[in-house]
């Protein structure tokens, strides 16, 4: 490792514990003792990590063939090896091309009404004085959402069971340890078997789609369409890996940050009365997509708790992180998206919740990266970011909703993520 720089000295099993568990102690710590940008241990052995937001710079912009994806060989157990989260170099060039449109744009425009009937459907749902957890609300939301949008299926579907049971049985264990990817592992069993099932309900749908001959403007027809540029269709392994990888990201993710927005704006009845105001009497998804205080509390949110922690990278070749401190190949990089976000001299007074700071100064790419950045910047950033609103939009101005838990909820790791221990408990005071 560059001598340049340093970090701490503890066993590796150690490191990696803290910072799995505790990220915001772990992060901070290593920061005030090693800098902005140190060395941590990890059992894959040392990896870089910064917090600066030039260095992340720099990885973000480097030529994409620099990078391999980390921890390929967990996740392609998961995904399967096609998955875009798991390809590097001109493969996953080449998929982010076919997989962007139908997450972008006009696309995502016309997804718009239908998030906003789900989120109606859900809000109608409630009842007053009803107790529930934010948690299970937003899941329920989330997964309907990406049901009608990327799979074409509604609410009812076998598909649904399928997938929550395939969702519900995933475990961080096997996400984290190739070694335990093994049928002998129960929890890895399940997921198999739950996989296939997945797998088998998807052919039907391709099936159907491919009998039909119409499209119905959802993310798999658009992917049953779609050409590379030799003019070769998505073969049918890929769009399954491409679809799961999809649902596994973009699911939790979503349902996790909306349930964070929850227990802030919950707490905050300066905030909340705001919120209420601007987002009252608003339906149509394209105006609530340019809300500025909803656009906002939902980045401010997304800073103070981010739902992933860092991104990842492992270099390919020797790679300098600024002139004269070259990184060699095959060491892990992090980007730690929880230190920049913590920043005291990008965000003053860090730990506090004010959404007004994204109203006050737009932070740069590589200031605010809840969703990282470069060549491997989340696919549903946009998707996830319109879908939020129109969910939050179309709750806070039907539902009047109190916090139930008199402390904030906890941070805890479920497998990437980090969501709220207790799912934000709250009641329905009345409905509008
Ligand atoms: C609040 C919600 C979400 C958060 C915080 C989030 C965060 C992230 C982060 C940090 C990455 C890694 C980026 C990097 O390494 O630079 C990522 C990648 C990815 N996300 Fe998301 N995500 C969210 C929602 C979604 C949604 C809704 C989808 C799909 C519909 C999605 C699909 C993906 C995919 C496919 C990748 C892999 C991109 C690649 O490796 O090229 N995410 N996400």
């Amino acid at each position: 490792m560059p001598l340049a720089l340093s970090g701490p000295r503890r066993p590796a099993l150690a490191q990696m514990l803290h910072y799995a568990f505790r990220p915001e102690e772990a992060v901070q710590r290593n920061i005030v003792r090693y800098g902005s940008t140190h060395w941590i241990k990890s059992f894959a052995g040392p990896v870089l990590a910064t917090a600066s937001p030039d260095h992340a710079r720099r990885i973000f912009a480097a030529d994409p063939d620099t990078f391999a994806t980390f921890a390929a060989v967990s996740l392609s157990g998961v995904l399967g090896e096609r998955s875009v989260l798991v390809t590097h170099g001109p493969e996953h060039r080449r998929q982010r091309k076919l997989l962007t449109p139908p997450l972008h744009g006009p696309r995502l425009r016309a997804f718009g009404e239908q998030m906003r009937a789900i989120a109606l459907d859900h809000v109608a749902r409630l009842r007053e004085s009803q107790t529930l957890r934010a948690h299970d609300l937003t899941t329920e939301f989330t997964l309907d959402v990406i049901l009608r949008t990327v799979f074409g299926v509604e609410s009812g579907s076998e598909l649904r069971a399928i997938l929550l049971g395939m969702l519900e049985g995933f475990s961080p264990l096997a996400v984290f340890a190739p070694m335990l990817q093994r049928p002998w592992f129960p929890p890895f069993r399940k997921y198999l078997a739950a996989r296939e099932a997945f797998y088998a309900s998807l052919d039907r749908l391709i099936a159907e789609r491919r009998r039909s001959g119409t499209s119905r403007g959802d993310v798999l027809s658009l992917l049953l369409e779609a050409r590379y540029d030799d003019g070769a269709p998505m073969d049918e392994t890929e769009i399954r890996q491409q679809l799961l990888t999809l649902l596994i990201a973009g699911h939790e993710t979503t349902a996790i940050s909306l349930a964070w927005v929850l227990d802030y704006v919950l707490r905050r009845p300066e905030v909340l009365t705001r919120l209420i105001d601007e987002v009252r009497g608003q339906t149509d998804p394209d105006a609530i997509a340019k809300l500025p205080y909803l656009g906002a509390v939902i980045d401010e949110t997304m800073r103070i708790s981010p739902v992933v922690t860092d991104a990842p990278r492992l270099t390919r070749v020797p790679f300098e992180l600024e002139p004269g401190l070259v990184i060699p190949a095959g060491t892990p990089v992090i980007v730690l998206i929880e230190g920049i976000h913590r920043d005291p001299s990008i965000y003053p007074d860090p730990g506090r919740f004010r959404p007004e700071r994204f109203l006050e100064r737009r932070p740069s790419p590589t200031e605010f990266l809840p969703f990282g950045g470069g060549h491997r910047r989340c696919l549903g950033a946009a998707f996830s970011e319109h879908e939020a609103r129109i969910f939050l939009a179309t709750l806070l101005s039907r539902a009047e909703l109190e916090t139930v838990s008199p402390t904030p909820s906890a941070r805890v790791r479920r497998n990437v993520t980090m969501g709220p221990a207790d799912g934000v408990p709250l009641r329905v005071r009345g409905l509008r």
